[in-house]
């Protein structure tokens, strides 16, 4: 038995929409040897396993088997620098939010547009988080995991993380029975900085503050993308949710194209791919699911894309209200969304 184990412990509180869960083991990891610990223990390393960081997009039911890896790594540091660019180093149990306001109150900006996404520094690269125009993984140099099943530690660097939408190599290898524990990641963040304000909601909302362009500093960055968030973004611990439900769908060209025609205020971001991303809170405030309920879940009311708990949800009715909303989206426009959270535990 391993001393730091808690056996069936509630994740309710540790999951920001907030549905009932229970850990049958709870492995709260302040330090590495815990994971070497059990990585080398004949009996625990073959547990199911699952990683829990900020909890901030999951969709947790019942009870998760075997280990919960809570990772609450934590420690920062400017490691270095060179012509280019500093480098910043955080452990992945920091608080997110909390980092970004660091790097830029040390002088080292790049990050701002990722201010105030909730979740933790080590699940960043798992799902690419990114926001008005921005992507992390675009400034992560290099990260270090603990490898569960060789029990030793590794590198990857930035090419081997695959980023892509929403997507890493982390997240295909799943966060349940996945192989590698992100413990530190280490971003590249460049000394030649320039505003990315191209997204026209974040340049809208620095006119209306009076930052004209080229006036613009990291910190009026942060501070504007800061307002739009607390703006269409619900608090967790007032509202439950996991930021955008779906992600934001590729279609083909010639399925924008058509859909476009008969929709022309439709929101279309063409990709270098040649596929066509759609706005999904756009097709389902369209279908008439904005600010409506599914029983004690609904799609809220100042963003269609984030699925709110109205208190006391559980998994069964984030999945009903999930299926009701594709189902709308697909009837009427023939494209299908995917979920954004991870689902995990069993019923
Ligand atoms: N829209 C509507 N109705 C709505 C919501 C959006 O018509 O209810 C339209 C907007 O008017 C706009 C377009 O859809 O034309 C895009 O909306 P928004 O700028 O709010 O961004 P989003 O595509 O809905 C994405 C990310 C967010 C990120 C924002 C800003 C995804 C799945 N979501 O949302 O990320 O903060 O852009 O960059 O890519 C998250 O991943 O959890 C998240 C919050």
């Amino acid at each position: 038995m391993l001393s730091f184990l808690q056996p069936q412990a509630d994740l309710t509180a540790k999951n920001t929409l907030a549905l009932p869960a229970r850990a049958e083991w709870l492995a709260p990891i302040d330090a590495i040897a815990q994971l070497a610990a059990i990585a080398h223990s004949p009996e625990w390393a073959r547990q199911p396993r699952f990683v829990l960081g900020g909890g901030s997009n999951l969709v947790l039911s019942g009870e998760l088997p075997g280990i919960t890896l809570a990772i609450a790594l934590k420690g920062r540091a400017k490691l270095a620098e060179d012509a280019d660019a500093h480098y910043l180093a955080a452990a992945a149990g920091e608080n997110w939010h909390d980092f970004v306001g660091w790097t830029l109150r040390e002088g080292c900006p790049g990050l701002e547009n990722l201010a105030l996404i909730p979740g933790t520094v080590g699940a960043a690269p798992v799902q690419n988080i990114g926001a008005y125009g921005r992507e992390a993984g675009e400034f992560i140099d290099h990260l270090d995991a603990f490898d569960m099943e060789s029990g030793e530690m590794c590198r990857f660097d930035r090419a081997n993380c695959a980023f892509g939408y929403r997507q890493s190599v982390f997240k295909r290898e799943g966060c349940q029975n996945g192989r590698h524990v992100i413990t530190r990641v280490v971003f590249r963040l460049p000394k030649r900085w320039q505003p990315c304000v191209a997204y026209s909601e974040l340049a809208a909302e620095l006119a209306r503050r009076g930052k004209a362009e080229k006036r613009q500093t990291p910190l009026d960055v942060a501070a504007a993308v800061m307002a739009l968030r607390r703006k269409k973004l619900p608090d967790p611990a007032i509202l439950p949710n996991a930021g955008s439900f779906f992600q934001n769908p590729a279609v083909s060209a010639a399925l924008a194209a058509a859909l476009g025609s008969i929709h022309p205020t439709l929101p279309r971001y063409p990709q270098a791919d040649g596929s066509v991303k759609l706005a999904a809170g756009w097709l389902i405030e369209q279908v008439g699911w904005k600010g409506r309920n599914l029983g004690r879940v609904g799609m809220y009311e100042q963003q269609a894309l984030v699925l709110v708990n109205r208190g006391g949800a559980t998994a069964s009715d984030v999945r009903n209200l999930a299926r009701a909303v594709r189902e709308a989206v697909f009837a009427r426009f023939g494209v299908h969304l995917e979920l954004e959270p991870v689902q995990a535990g069993k019923a």
